[in-house]
């Protein structure tokens, strides 16, 4: 069975949406870990609550660097075959990217390259577009970056604001995320540039 590492600082519900796959066998995978940057941060509690190995590793104060050997060593020492990144709120070293490589996923509130970053939502509503989303990829050592595996749109209506638009953003969310993951974990993918190409 392959195994999952989890990345999160917060709320945590992308995660869940994970592990409601792979409780409902949508998802052939097992979560091997759960690690937060923040002693507070919800996903922590549920992971817990759900039975799953987690743990705290505090990034406060940290270079960088050190911060990651130590997600490198914890990563490692669980066997896991992909990271998730879940609202994991850090940029990644180039040598964690290294030693993890194609094996990294990330989702982000927008239809990349448009509006990476923090409040994605935020800046698609002050930008005016009609049409955002989210979009499942792989990570590198750039912020929002790597290869598009998956993308689905949402639309923006009138009198949205941050929080509307982002709640239906989720929802594609919780939704794609899992079924990247379960095409990734299936391999028969490959890369041509910046493509991810499924056979
Ligand atoms: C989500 O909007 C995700 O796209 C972004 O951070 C947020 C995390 O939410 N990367 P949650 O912690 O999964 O609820």
């Amino acid at each position: 069975m392959k195994r999952l590492g989890i990345l999160l600082s917060g709320r945590g519900s992308n995660f869940e949406a994970i592990a409601d796959s792979v409780a409902a066998g949508r998802l052939d995978a097992e979560i091997a870990i759960v690690i937060s940057n923040r002693r507070e941060a919800r996903g922590l509690e549920i992971a817990r609550a759900r039975g799953f190995p987690a743990v705290c590793i505090p990034s406060k104060g940290l270079p960088r660097e050190d911060y990651d050997r130590q997600l490198i060593a914890e990563l490692k020492s669980r066997d896991v075959d992909l990271i998730c990144l879940a609202g994991f709120m850090r940029l990644l070293t180039a040598e964690f990217c290294r030693e993890f490589p194609m094996r990294i996923l990330n989702i982000h509130p927008s239809l990349l390259p448009a509006f990476p970053g923090l409040d994605a939502q935020k800046q698609a509503l002050e930008h005016g577009v009609k049409i955002s989303g989210c979009t499942a990829h792989f990570v590198d050592e750039h912020l929002d970056a790597g290869p598009i595996v998956l993308q689905a749109a949402a639309a923006v209506l009138a009198g949205d604001t941050a929080e509307t638009l982002s709640a239906r953003i989720l929802k594609e969310e919780h939704r794609i995320y899992s079924e990247a993951i379960r095409i990734v974990l299936a391999g028969g993918w490959r890369i041509e540039g910046r493509r991810v190409v499924v056979d």
